[in-house]
């Protein structure tokens, strides 16, 4: 399989590239910039949604699954990416929004009955804060996001069928497969039955609210692999990646139908040696994980994971066994924005959607108009600077995309000192110090790669540095 060990490029459209000057990005754009994808090395890139939308939720809102908004472009600008992408050998995967659609999208007033409706709300809670319900009409429709996405009813064959239609329509136009947006939200209870109060921890980090509920009956009901079968039967052969907002534990319905999952538990994992080892081994306990530590809703790494850290996190996350799903800028250590200003999105995420900073100008190159949010430090973090330097994060992140071509099958953990995360693949060994004191690594045989020169001193890693030997395992020494 293609997608086995790839790693995925995930471009957020609205912040990539802007080709006419309107100060938000576009389809042109992107393609401008495929040849920088191509140098870096990715496999394929995953497009954060370019559909029809009022934009409440930046185009997870979507009004028309077969379109494209005018502000991203045209259907022919996406072929024509679609085009530019394969002539560089790189796939391209779409986002898939099922779970709801825009309030503006045709079908909520056309057809009622494809959504969920309630004459009075029940304890659920929308995922941005509140309740799930709004008021429409007398009645009550469910969403599970902002008010402005209401969810629709899989139980209803005629939504199932339109959503085939429009999953079938862009594997027609070339596109591989897709990231499924929020895929644990796509069936409820049918009897709409309050959540009960949480008896466990959930597993991943949610807000307050949630968690004193046990989310068991507004998420994840148990007919859910029916309609993935159904999602499936549709695409059959393209890659099918979920946002399965769960902990891994919980993974296996959605991995009957799905290739794989984003492993969340490592995402939140803090920057410490013990609290990734644990998420790596929750995760790696069985096959689908598809790694990921930054997107558009978390953030970058350089500002999850400090600055000092982002090169091994990087480290970590393109050297772990299967595929791995990189934001754009983190190959240059791109931070996030300030926040706290939050102009656009309700949730406060704007500061992790930022322009790309391709060069030192002051909009970073992406845009010669005024950009919809402005660079954050273009001037010190740009690709252009980066791509001449063999020293730099950059630099790094190619070189780490070469290596783990050469990676051996599997993973396994070793035994390293507190504060050091270590593995091993095959004949490479991989260790990652953690802490700011200098600490012993387990890396057997020699140096192939380190964050930073000078990171490996003897068999012990400086602070914050990680590096990657090749060799005979050793027995440990004493
Ligand atoms: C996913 C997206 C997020 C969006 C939400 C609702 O979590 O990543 O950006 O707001 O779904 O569609």
């Amino acid at each position: 399989m293609w997608w086995e060990n790839a790693v995925v490029y995930q471009v957020y459209p609205r912040s990539f590239q802007d080709s006419d000057g309107d100060g938000v990005g576009d389809l042109r754009g992107i393609a401008e910039r495929l040849d920088h994808l191509a140098w870096l090395g990715v496999d394929a890139l995953w497009l954060s949604p370019f559909y029809p939308s009022p934009m409440h939720d930046f185009g997870y809102d979507v009004s028309d699954y077969k379109g494209v908004d005018p502000v991203f472009g045209t259907l022919d600008d996406f072929d024509a990416l679609v085009a530019a992408a394969r002539e560089r050998g790189l796939r391209v995967l779409l986002d898939l929004v099922p779970c709801h659609t825009s309030i503006e999208h045709p079908w909520f007033s056309e057809h009622p009955d494809w959504y969920i409706w309630a004459d009075e709300p029940n304890n659920w809670l929308s995922a941005f804060g509140g309740s799930a319900w709004s008021k429409r009409n007398g009645r009550y429709y469910l969403h599970s996001f902002y008010p402005e996405q209401p969810d629709l009813d899989w139980r209803n064959p005629d939504v199932i069928a339109a959503m085939q239609d429009a999953l079938e329509f862009w594997i027609d136009r070339g596109a591989a497969g897709y990231r499924i947006d929020a895929i644990d939200r796509l069936l409820k209870d049918p009897g709409l039955r309050d959540d009960p109060p949480a008896t466990e921890a959930f597993g991943l980090p949610l807000s307050a609210k949630e968690e004193k509920l046990a989310l068991t009956h507004s998420r994840n009901a148990p007919d859910t692999p029916e309609a993935l079968r159904r999602i499936r039967e549709a695409v059959d052969g393209a890659l099918l990646v979920g946002e399965v907002y769960l902990p891994s534990a919980k993974w296996q319905p959605y991995l009957e139908h799905l290739d794989a999952a984003f492993a969340f538990e490592l995402l939140h994992a803090s920057w410490d040696a013990d609290a990734l080892r644990r998420a790596i081994e929750a995760t790696t306990r069985r096959p689908g994980a598809a790694w990921v530590l930054s997107n558009h809703d978390f953030g970058r790494l350089v500002t999850r994971f400090g600055a000092e850290n982002a090169r091994s996190a990087a480290m970590m996350l393109l050297t772990l066994p299967g595929p791995a799903f990189l934001y754009q800028g983190d190959e240059i250590g791109q931070g996030d924005g300030p926040g706290g200003q939050c102009e656009f999105d309700r949730a406060g995420r704007d500061r992790y959607r930022h322009p790309m900073q391709w060069d030192a100008s002051p909009a970073g190159g992406f845009t010669t108009g005024e950009p919809w949010l402005p660079a954050v430090d273009a001037e010190r973090t740009n690709v252009e600077a980066q791509r001449e330097d063999p020293r730099s994060m950059l630099s790094l992140v190619r070189d780490l995309l070469t290596l783990r071509r050469l990676l051996g099958e599997g993973i396994e953990l070793l035994d390293a000192a507190p504060g050091v995360l270590a593995y091993r693949r095959g004949d490479h060994s991989i260790a990652i110090n953690t802490t700011a004191e200098e600490r012993p690594a387990p890396l057997d045989g020699e140096l192939v790669l380190e964050t930073e020169p000078g990171a490996l001193r003897g068999r012990a890693l400086a602070p914050h540095t990680a590096a990657v030997a090749m060799g005979l395992h050793l027995p440990p020494m004493g």
